[in-house]
């Protein structure tokens, strides 16, 4: 079956270097000498390391640890993996690598797919920094696609893949990468198998590698087997479809869709296990070594303390708890998001109904154009209806929400929504804090606007 399938031309050029100080020094890290344990092996003589006051310290954590993860962490993350996942194949740690967070991840990923200048496709909305992570150091290029949020479960929106690759197609520009955040931040949806297998089906015609972001993989707190009588049919009026996630590594009759070298799969503890400060997250690429072997050479520039390894490698392993904590966390967010949509179902706030993440999407724009209609500048004229709305309009309501208002929310502008008007509200905060935060964003937008009633919505 063996096409071709290329990653970046310094990749190409990295892995097949062969580089024989770096394989024998990797070889000799993992054949350590130790005067019981291993007295034939090799006496580290090269690496920088002051050991003279080992005694002294509590122990060995503030060594250099091993650049992709320790082999304890790597083995937890597949467990963790291998249980929640539910993956066809079982993964093992050696198809693994520990990164500094998922942000690092990604750019790394870019970096060993693409060339500069490549495209990366990614559904609009989307998770903002990933403009910036790869095009600091990889120099592609993200490219939104503007899948509309009714159709973001929907295979239709392979259309909109299908035109974007088109239009970039016609311009010389190479599409190399998609990056799929299921569940999708910022909406909270989960995709349907359906919607994946189209994009895979996409990504296979043209040689695409699709990364999936799945690090809210196990923050799921709404099912479909939910009894929602009491949601479907809220005033709000957007789609409550709600799907059972599915990682792509679960999918059984993944090489029908896509050649599985294009698949790459991240995850980590950011969001999931809540150690956001810990910046520890994985690279799982089960079908294609190339990555692997390309990540673990650039591996030495960025990687997790030893120290980091050994406390998350802890927690990790304790797989009473991990279960115990994963239903805590879902439980917990269940009870804001009800308490949050309850909140704007009473003051009449719609928002599209989410089921993952931390977040919800909240459609402000009646808010936003009584508001701009209070405070046009001189040359400007009065706005009649919410399709007036710009994007700066909800840039300058965001930046005086923080001045005047002292509440700090996104914007939808900063993750590329469809219309202006839209933010992402967090909702897994005490429910205190949440409420006193909602309290004050209405109170903001309504006394900040004094109402104007005259303009049609
Ligand atoms: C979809 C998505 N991917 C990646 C990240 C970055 O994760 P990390 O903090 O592990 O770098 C975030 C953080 O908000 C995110 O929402």
């Amino acid at each position: 079956m063996t096409r071709e399938l290329f990653l970046s031309n310094s990749t190409i050029e990295n892995i097949s270097n062969k580089d024989s100080s770096f394989a024998a020094s990797l070889k000799a890290m993992k054949d350590v000498y130790h005067p019981v344990k291993n007295p034939s092996g090799v006496l580290n003589l090269g690496v920088a390391l002051n050991v003279l006051q080992e005694d002294i310290l509590y122990n060995k954590d503030l060594e250099y640890g091993n650049a992709c993860g320790s082999e304890e962490l790597r083995y937890v993350a597949s467990m963790i993996i291998n249980k929640y996942f539910n993956p066809s194949n079982i993964v093992n740690s050696s198809q693994l690598i520990i990164t500094n967070g998922l942000n690092s991840a990604i750019d790394k990923l870019s970096s060993v797919i693409c060339n500069p200048g490549d495209a990366v496709l990614i559904s609009e909305p989307y998770h903002a920094p990933f403009v910036d992570i790869v095009n600091l150091v990889a120099k592609a290029v993200v490219h939104g696609v503007p899948v509309p949020p009714c159709e973001i479960q929907s295979p239709s929106q392979v259309n909109y893949y299908e035109s974007k690759y088109r239009e970039l197609s016609r311009l010389g520009i190479t599409v190399k990468m998609i990056i799929l955040c299921n569940p999708h931040n910022p909406t909270g949806k989960v995709y349907s198998r359906a919607a994946l297998e189209a994009i895979l089906r996409f990504a296979n015609k043209y040689d695409i590698y699709v990364i999936f972001d799945e690090i809210y993989a196990l923050s799921v707190y709404r099912s479909p087997t939910e009894n929602i009588i009491n949601l479907i049919d809220t005033p709000n009026g957007y789609f409550n479809d709600l799907y059972t996630f599915e990682s792509v590594l679960s999918f059984d009759n993944l090489d029908e869709l896509i050649d599985p070298r294009l698949i790459v799969v991240v995850h980590g503890t950011s969001k999931d296990f809540c150690m956001h400060g810990f910046k520890v997250g994985w690279i799982i690429s089960p079908f294609n070594p190339d990555i692997i072997k390309a990540l673990t050479k650039i591996s030495p520039f960025s990687y997790i303390s030893a120290l980091t390894d050994r406390i998350v490698t802890s927690i990790l392993s304790d797989a009473e708890f991990i279960d115990y904590f994963i239903k805590t966390v879902n439980y917990n967010l269940y009870q804001n998001y009800i308490k949050t949509t309850t909140f704007l179902d009473k003051k009449g706030i719609f928002y599209i109904p989410a089921q993952a993440g931390l977040f919800i999407m909240v459609d402000i724009k009646p808010f936003l154009l009584i508001w701009k209609n209070n405070h046009l500048k001189t040359n400007e004229s009065m706005l009649k209806s919410t399709k007036d709305l710009t994007f700066e309009d909800e840039q300058q309501l965001w930046i005086a929400s923080i001045e005047r208002g002292r509440i700090y929310y996104s914007p939808g502008v900063n993750f590329k929504a469809h219309e202006p008007g839209w933010i992402r509200l967090v909702f897994s905060q005490p429910w205190d804090s949440l409420k006193l935060g909602l309290e004050r964003l209405i109170e903001f937008f309504e006394n900040d606007s004094s109402i104007y009633l005259g303009a049609s919505i």
